[in-house]
């Protein structure tokens, strides 16, 4: 039996009253945010973060630390830090669940994080529909403040923070960094052209961190352990532990803490294995946006560059599973809906693209799909593909394009007349 769960920012998850004050300081909690203010300079911390391999974990892997040292101190104008607590990929369930179990672990990242960049206003970004993190998030920081760790004169330093959680209105492109600048503006959120990029001009024009509420929450240990030992985890390139995310079609769907280059064959192990009596038919190794993958790919280290080489992304550890039960023309079509819907309509490729996609997907899954719609399905993609303002497009390409690879029988049989459900019957727990 495989064990490789590293609880770190999970490490008191199961405890009566995690969430509060009183139990994350008897943890030894803002000893990093007291050792680091107390102890280090601001560069030394991003030296700390740089050494230690942080890369962000929010999908995109970009390393912390230089993210941080792009914010540049001698712009006269304020710093701020944004923490992404959006998380809307589908299959993605990991910063909400350690905002209900631990939110002082992020809050204590985030005085580190402003330290380090110099800023004295840090936004949480939550997303709308999620009502009970955010009364959870914001008594947390109720809580901070009134026993003195933000406000005025944090530690006796003279440093002061204050840090405002912004529930959001539930829309997917708001987790895309610069239409969540915007939507925190007060304005639509719609994706900005970059560059610039937020760490020279973000929220108000002025030099901003955007950081992944996972990437935050990983600092205060990083500061209490150092650079070495967060280095001894993980793979040469992808150093430290990471939240994974396993649901669909395991026993035990969840969080699992472990290091980078886990195997998903391990993950799944730890989940309790398939449900009885199917086996598994593909699944997404970053969420829905990422390329799938099948059983062949069981034993690809889960690492920013190995997934990658075997054609995938990791993006935010999301490991959906689909066993046998499951059809891949529907899975696809499902999630092509998700960002049809969630389409910002700012740029043609991906606003018609997507509809387009959606009403082929449709008629393919009712085995009214027409011959030649497969390879029209795949010219539509290649033309969206790259060609769209933010990655959103990639989302819906990368599960079209990667189902059709493995799977195209299961498409070209919707284009003879079968319908999805002829070849996979509905059963509910397939949905
Ligand atoms: P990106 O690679 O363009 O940028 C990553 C980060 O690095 C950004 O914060 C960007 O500002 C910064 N950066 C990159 N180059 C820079 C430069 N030259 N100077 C300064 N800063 C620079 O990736 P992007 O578009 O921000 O994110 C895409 C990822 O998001 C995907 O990999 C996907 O997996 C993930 N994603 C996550 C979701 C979630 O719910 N967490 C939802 C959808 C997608």
């Amino acid at each position: 039996m495989v064990d490789k769960l590293t609880p770190i920012v999970t490490a008191h998850w199961g405890e009566e009253g995690s969430w509060r004050l009183e139990n994350y300081v008897s943890h030894g909690g803002y000893g990093a945010a007291r050792k680091a203010l107390t102890t280090m300079s601001s560069p030394d911390v991003i030296s700390l973060v740089k050494d230690a391999g942080l890369r962000g974990r929010g999908g995109a892997g970009f390393p912390t630390g230089m993210k941080w040292s792009f914010i540049p101190q001698d712009n006269p104008n304020p710093k701020y830090l944004v923490v992404n607590c959006d998380e809307s990929e589908p299959g993605t369930c990991k910063d909400m669940p350690m905002l209900m179990a631990t939110p002082h672990t992020l809050i204590e990242g985030i005085i580190i994080a402003c330290y380090a960049v110099n800023a004295h206003h840090a936004f949480v970004y939550v997303r709308g529909e999620v009502l009970h993190v955010i009364r959870r998030l914001r008594k947390a920081v109720a809580e901070a403040y009134e026993a003195g760790y933000l406000g005025a004169d944090l530690f006796g330093t003279g440093y002061g923070l204050d840090v405002i959680v912004h529930a959001g209105a539930g829309a997917y492109i708001c987790g895309e960094e610069t239409a969540l600048l915007d939507s925190l503006e007060g304005r639509r959120g719609q994706p900005r052209l970059r560059p610039p990029f937020p760490a020279v001009e973000g929220l108000y024009a002025c030099p901003t961190v955007v950081n992944n509420a996972e990437s935050i929450a990983s600092v205060p240990a990083i500061v209490e352990h150092g650079a070495a030992w967060y280095q001894q985890m993980g793979t040469e390139r992808s150093k430290g532990a990471m939240l994974y995310s396993v649901s669909g079609h395991v026993r035990r769907p969840g969080q699992f803490e472990a290091p980078l280059g886990i195997t998903m064959r391990e993950l799944i192990e730890m989940a309790g294995g398939i449900r009885e009596g199917h086996e598994l038919k593909f699944f997404t190794p970053g969420g829905s946006s990422t390329p799938i993958f099948t059983p062949e790919h069981l034993d690809v280290p889960l690492d920013y560059e190995s997934v990658s080489a075997a054609g995938s992304i990791l993006g935010t550890k999301a490991l959906q599973c689909f066993d046998d039960t499951v059809s891949a023309v529907r899975t696809a079509l499902r999630w092509t809906e998700f960002y049809k819907h969630e389409s910002c309509g700012k740029c043609t490729p991906c606003r018609e693209g997507s509809w387009w996609l959606v009403q082929t997907l449709r008629n393919i899954e009712a085995g009214k799909g027409s011959p030649g719609d497969v390879d029209k399905m795949l010219d539509v993609c290649d033309n969206v593909s790259m060609k769209s303002f933010c990655t959103l497009a990639e989302g819906f390409v990368a599960c079209i394009t990667s189902a059709v690879r493995h799977f195209r029988s299961e498409f070209e049989a919707g284009c003879n007349g079968t319908p999805a459900w002829e070849l996979f019957p509905y059963e509910a727990s397939a949905l």
